[in-house]
Formats: structure tokens, sequence, C-alpha cells
């Protein structure tokens, strides 16, 4: 790959976006390498979680890539924006959770990309912003959409109207991150995080994971039968036998992920 860099770390799978001299701007080539990487990690049963990282000193990603998007006709555009969504829309149902661990800039694309990942860290030098108004254009991978379902319907528009970029603490005052932690210790506590959802039931997690993104779309009737559905699968995993036989056994479990 040209533009990411993927290893791995025991079970947990680390991508890091790699066009540090454009602050990681997403291109098409980009966004291609990263649906083949998701595409392999998704039927890769050793890895049982996910983090996703900026290369370099200054970016998260800093946006789609304005020196390729400057001349598409409105066709091209319209294509972009649809292959950025399906990407999107394959890192957000990943099997695996995936953790978005944010030090620098996460504009527009790069804001996009964090919003598609299932839990956001960043450092207390993270910036966020949708600016695509200030180049003439809307959100085009996931952004309007996403954006209200995590802080609300106005503050999204205030966002997304004014452009403006905020920092990691008033993105975690508004919910647009879980969590803000200092510059150094960004990974460490990202792979703690991964380690610990790693220790529990793998199955578990991607049935909680399926749960909440399926059913967020469903109303709550619908919504609760399916987790009902979800929470009997449950009962059909060898897991689901240990982790309560070791409770009673007064024992930490030893799951099996099946
Ligand atoms: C292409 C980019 C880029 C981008 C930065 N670069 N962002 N190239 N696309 N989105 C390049 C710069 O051109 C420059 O290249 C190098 O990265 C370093 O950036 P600088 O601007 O010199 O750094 P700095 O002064 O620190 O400013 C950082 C910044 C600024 C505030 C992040 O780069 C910036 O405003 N970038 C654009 C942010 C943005 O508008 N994002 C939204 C894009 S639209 P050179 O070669 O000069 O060194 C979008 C739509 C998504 O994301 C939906 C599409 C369907």
């Amino acid at each position: 790959m040209e533009n990411l860099l993927y290893e791995k770390s025991d079970s947990i799978g680390i991508i890091t976006m790699n066009r540090p001299k454009a602050l990681n701007a997403l291109n098409a080539a980009t966004l291609r390498e990263l649906d083949s990487l998701l595409t392999a990690i998704a039927s890769d049963s050793a890895v049982k979680a996910v983090i996703i990282r900026g290369g370099g000193e200054k970016a998260f990603v800093a946006g789609a890539d304005i020196t390729e998007m400057q001349s598409m006709s409105a066709m091209e555009a319209r294509s972009f924006g649809k292959l950025g969504q399906m990407v999107f829309n394959k890192l957000e149902n990943l099997p695996q959770p995936v953790i978005a661990a944010i030090h620098g800039f996460a504009l527009g694309g790069g804001c996009e990309l964090a919003m598609a990942c299932d839990i956001r860290i960043a450092s207390e030098k993270a910036k966020f912003g949708q600016p695509e108004v200030m180049l003439g254009v809307t959100p085009g991978f996931g952004g309007t959409q996403r954006l209200p379902r995590l802080v609300g319907k106005g503050i999204a528009k205030e966002l997304l109207f004014v452009g403006d970029q905020i920092d990691a603490l008033e993105a975690y005052r508004l919910g647009l991150v879980n969590r803000v932690v200092p510059v150094a210790s960004l990974m460490e506590i990202a792979i703690a995080m991964a380690n610990k959802i790693v220790s529990h039931a793998p199955v578990a997690v991607q049935l909680c994971k399926a749960a909440v993104n399926e059913g967020m779309d469903m109303a709550l009737d619908s919504a609760t039968a399916y987790e009902a559905e979800i929470f009997g699968l449950c009962f059909a995993t060898i897991d689901q036998k240990e982790g309560m036989q070791a409770f009673v056994e007064k024992r930490k479990a030893n799951f099996a992920g099946k």
C-alpha cells in the first residue's frame, strides 16, 4: 500500500493514514486502499479490534484531497463521494470495534472518517471541523448525517454552517469524542482500551456493535426485538457458557471467540 500502513500487535490491527506531506488528505487511491484493507481485516478472525491513526506530527486527516477534487466534474465528484461513503460505511459496520486515535487535524473528510469509527480518543492538540462550505461544497463522506447523530441537529448545523475548527475539549463537551488525553499517551491509551475490549468475549462485542448500529436506524420496538434475537444468539456461543461458568467459579473467563 502506498498511502496506508498496517501492522498487527497481538490481536489489534493498527491502520496509519500515511500521506503526511498532504496531512493525510484522502484521495481516491487512499480510499481504495482502505477499502481493500478493511475487506481483509473483516475476514481476519485473529484481529479482534482496530485502531486508526494519522501518520506524521500534524494531522489525523485534514480532509478529502482538495487538489484532486478541484477539477472534478459533477459526476466525478458524485462518484468520489459515493466511494468514500461506501468505504466509511464498511468501516462503521466492520465486525471488529474500531477506535480512532486522533492527534491533530481531523477536518472535513477526516472528521467524517473519525465519526465512522466506533470510539474516538483525541489528544489535547486535536482539532475538529467541517470546513467544506468555505470551499463551496458540503461534506460528502457521511458528515451531514453522522454529525447530527452524534452531537444533535442544532450543534451539527452550527459546525456545518460556520465551519470553525473546534479544539479537543470542545469536541468532548459536544459529545464528538469519547475522551481527551495527553498527546504523549494517545496511542498507549488507545491500545489499552483496545486490549480491554479484546479481553472480553469477541462475539458478544461484535454483537453489541451490530445491535447499536442496526438498532439505531429502527423504531424502538423493532430495535428491542432485534436485541432479544441477538441476546438469544449469545447463548449459542461457547463464550457465554465460559463467561457465566467462570463467574460462578469465581475465576477469570478464558474466551475462545466462538
Ligand atoms: C490536499 C492538503 C489538504 C487537503 C492540507 N493539505 N490539507 N492537500 N487536501 N485537504 C496540504 C497542503 O496543501 C500543504 O501542501 C500541506 O498539506 C501542509 O498543509 P499547510 O496548509 O501548509 O499546513 P498548515 O498551514 O499547518 O494548515 C493546516 C490546515 C490546512 C489548517 C489543516 O492545511 C487546511 O486548511 N487544509 C484543508 C482543510 C480542509 O478544508 N478540509 C476539508 C476538505 S473538503 P504543500 O504541498 O503546500 O506543502 C472535504 C470534503 C469531504 O474533506 C467529502 C468529499 C466527497
